[in-house]
């Protein structure tokens, strides 16, 4: 049995003080935000002790789905490097970057300079690139680009869609049992303002192509979603921000284990939901998504 472990949306804390030029833009109103609601939302020991859970369980590889940093202010890249490399090295951990990590322009490249050995394919290759990992194929999305104040949208840029179907296709010959993962869901009917917006043509290529299982994070709330694939339905799961203290709007803090076994065609996953109940974490739910 291969275990994944699947967190999100970390928000790392605390905020490096930002340089006066810094907040000249978008970031001065996330900068606002931040102190004034997202800073008690995202707390570093809620993190530490989901960080603790998730080691102590011990999985065969870690996916994070984006939202490491806030601003992306330029200092606040270093200590996500320093996190990652806590959580483990590049092998094990998989990474795609969220709208948080390309807050602005200036900041576009940061996350693939300082955290690129997480992000980069067995090959070599960026967005989409291909990890495998016992029998699974982690294939990384990036939706990550600056976009307009209060707008948190996605969009697959340059030409991951086209070469997704081609990957999808050659995994499936493979057998390989494939992960997609993307910070904003494909979902309908997402808010507008925080939608993917070629979501539509990702879910096309998915029902034409298929995927065993779609993990993305962005809504900092436990979700999970069927899209249709060429056979059967695509089980599509978000996880809450691996930070979230309780009591606030979003889920609290969870993350979830997939146990997958099996083989093509009979594939079995069963997924194992964990998160903060009362002043730790603990199993919520354990349900099986394919076999
Ligand atoms: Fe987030
Ligand atoms: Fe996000």
């Amino acid at each position: 049995m291969f275990v994944l472990a699947h967190l999100s949306d970390p928000h790392l804390g605390p905020l490096p003080a930002p340089h006066p030029f810094e907040l000249l833009s978008k970031r001065g109103l996330g900068f606002i935000n931040w102190l004034r609601k997202r800073r008690a939302i995202h707390r570093p020991n809620v993190l530490a002790a989901l960080v603790a859970d998730l080691k102590g369980r011990a999985p065969d590889h870690i996916a994070v789905t984006g939202d490491l940093v806030n601003l992306s202010l330029t200092n606040e890249f270093a200590p996500a490097r320093a996190w990652l490399e806590r959580l483990g090295n590049p092998d094990d951990v998989s990474l795609v970057p969220g709208n948080h990590d390309a807050y602005v322009r200036a900041a576009v490249g940061l996350a693939l300079r300082d955290w690129g050995d997480y992000m980069r394919g067995d090959t070599g290759e960026n967005f989409p690139f291909v990890r495998r990992r016992g029998p699974l194929a982690l294939i990384g999305l990036s939706t990550s680009l600056p976009t307009l104040p209060l707008a948190a949208t996605g969009r697959l840029h340059g030409d991951q869609l086209a070469r997704l179907g081609e990957m999808l296709q050659q995994l499936d010959r493979e057998g390989a049992f494939r992960v997609i993962m993307i910070h904003h869901p494909p979902v309908a009917g997402a808010n507008y303002f925080r939608r993917l917006t070629d979501a539509a043509a990702l879910r096309d290529v998915l029902q034409k192509y298929g995927a065993e299982l779609v993990l993305h994070g962005h809504h900092h709330e436990a979700s999970l979603a069927w899209l249709p694939g060429p056979q059967s339905r695509i089980p599509t799961v978000g996880v809450p921000s691996a930070s979230g203290a309780p009591g606030h709007h979003d889920d609290p803090a969870g993350y979830n284990l997939y146990e997958i076994d099996g083989a093509p065609g009979s594939w079995r996953c069963t997924m194992v939901e964990r998160g903060w109940r009362g002043d730790g974490l603990s199993e919520l739910s354990r349900q099986p998504l394919l076999g």
